[in-house]
């Protein structure tokens, strides 16, 4: 196991986020790139690593940093086998490969279905579906924690969209693979199993979308964005495909570990859930400290520079990837005073948690309902909730992601 922590030189240190002790607690590890080498160059990896709040933020802000991968010195033409061609599509229409000229209108499009009004008037059904997944991982006297966390985000999805009924199951399944395909560093045989269902559901989702446009509903993301409009432009069927398959991807193990890790961290600050059980008005900003003090990512999402140039004292490449590590920023105490202390009550209108710039997370106000809904359902109906033992890890290239985490009820 590689020891990051204090006391080492910038000679022996060695980055490793997969090691035993940085998916428990990777905060030694960040204070120290943040005071010893704040953009570290981390040859194994090719990848300059920036942890300071300032650095990462001017990152996410700056256009000359690219979500996409096909701009890397190192990209190599895909060359997909023929069985994978439905998963490349999804791929290739996804938001982060699309042309600038593309990316603002269609993110245009979805966000203004997705606004925290919109949101807003999903609570109740958001509620409906964490009291009965509740009800389903609770197994006698314990709650299997990550099965609820990792079923929930699917299941919002799928109501979000009006899937029909008998289409329901197995489009919440697609959602769980298609969340797990992200995972690219599960085995390969798993790996291919959460990928291989794809033309069968793409089939699926085409007959919806088909439908849909005959007979539009109101206030269902699916009928709102096929008939949605920015300066004449709309999107096309295989956007719409990908952006479906984007939400499942990109709001799955994210929503999850944001509910598990947000449990751990409230069973570890008794004082502070004390505080939110006798005040639930504190919950938002409760659950948002969470993913400030306890951010799941591990390095944030790689970026390539589309120009040579000279950024907070380092000289980058065209086409050379960094990683501004955003969990490391939420710590700097230059924009969060006492960063290691959780803090209900923190002022956090300087969060990252979800991006910053032109990037930020579209799913932003869907995954704070989410999580606030079920850190408050969970504290309110488990009031004396523990935790048993310490959660399983399981190997993931972005997230600290837990296997398995189960409380004891009472
Ligand atoms: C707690 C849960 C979540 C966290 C912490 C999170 C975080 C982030 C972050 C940091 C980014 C920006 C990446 C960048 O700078 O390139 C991002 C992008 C994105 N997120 Fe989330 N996210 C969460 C949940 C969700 C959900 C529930 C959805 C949708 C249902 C979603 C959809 C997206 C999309 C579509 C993008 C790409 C935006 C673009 O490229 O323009 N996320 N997310």
């Amino acid at each position: 196991m590689t020891d990051t922590r204090e006391g080492k030189t910038l000679d022996d240190f060695v980055l490793d986020m997969d090691g035993p002790s940085f998916l428990v607690d990777p905060h030694p590890t960040y204070r120290w790139l943040r005071e010893n080498a704040p953009t570290y160059q981390w040859q194994a990896r090719h990848t300059v690593v920036f942890s300071r709040y300032r650095d990462v933020k001017a990152i996410l802000n700056d256009r000359r940093f690219s979500n996409n991968y096909r701009a890397w010195e190192f990209a190599q033409p895909e060359q997909w086998p023929p069985e994978l061609i439905d998963f490349q599509k999804l791929l290739d229409n996804g938001l982060s490969l699309l042309p600038d000229h593309r990316h603002g209108p269609v993110r245009r499009l979805v966000s203004s279905s997705l606004t925290v009004r919109s949101v807003e008037r999903m609570q109740t059904r958001i509620q409906q579906v964490v009291d009965e997944l509740i009800d389903t991982a609770v197994e006698g006297d314990r709650l299997n924690l990550t099965k609820f966390a990792e079923t929930l985000p699917t299941r919002v999805i799928c109501d979000l969209l009006a899937i029909p009924a008998e289409m329901r199951e197995d489009l919440c399944a697609f959602g769980l693979a298609a969340a797990r395909s992200a995972n690219i560093a599960l085995p390969p045989d798993e790996l291919i199993a959460s990928i291989s269902p794809t033309p069968r559901w793409v089939a699926m989702l085409r007959r919806v979308i088909a439908d849909r446009r005959e007979n539009p509903r109101e206030d269902d993301l699916l009928s709102t964005l096929i008939m949605a409009r920015d300066e004449g432009a709309k999107l096309t069927e295989e956007e719409l495909l990908s952006l479906v398959f984007t939400f499942f991807v990109a709001g799955g193990d994210s929503t999850k570990n944001a509910i598990t890790w947000g449990v751990r961290t409230l069973l570890r600050h008794p004082a502070d859930l004390a505080e939110v059980q006798r005040d639930p008005s504190l919950w938002r900003n409760a659950a948002e400290e969470t993913l400030r003090f306890e951010m799941f990512a591990k390095s944030g999402f790689p970026k390539y520079c589309t120009e040579a140039m000279e950024f907070a004292g380092v000289s980058l490449r065209k086409g050379q990837m960094v990683l501004p590590l955003i969990a490391a920023a939420l710590r700097d105490g230059e924009a969060f005073p006492d960063p290691d202390r959780f803090d209900i009550r923190r002022d956090l209108r300087q969060t990252i948690s979800f991006g910053s710039g032109q990037q930020t997370c579209l799913g932003a106000a869907l995954a704070r309902m989410q999580l606030v809904t079920a850190l408050g359902t969970l504290f309110r109906r488990f009031p004396d909730m523990k935790p048993l033992g310490e959660p399983e890890f399981e190997p993931h290239p972005l997230i600290r992601s837990m296997k398995k985490f189960e409380v004891a009820l009472h």
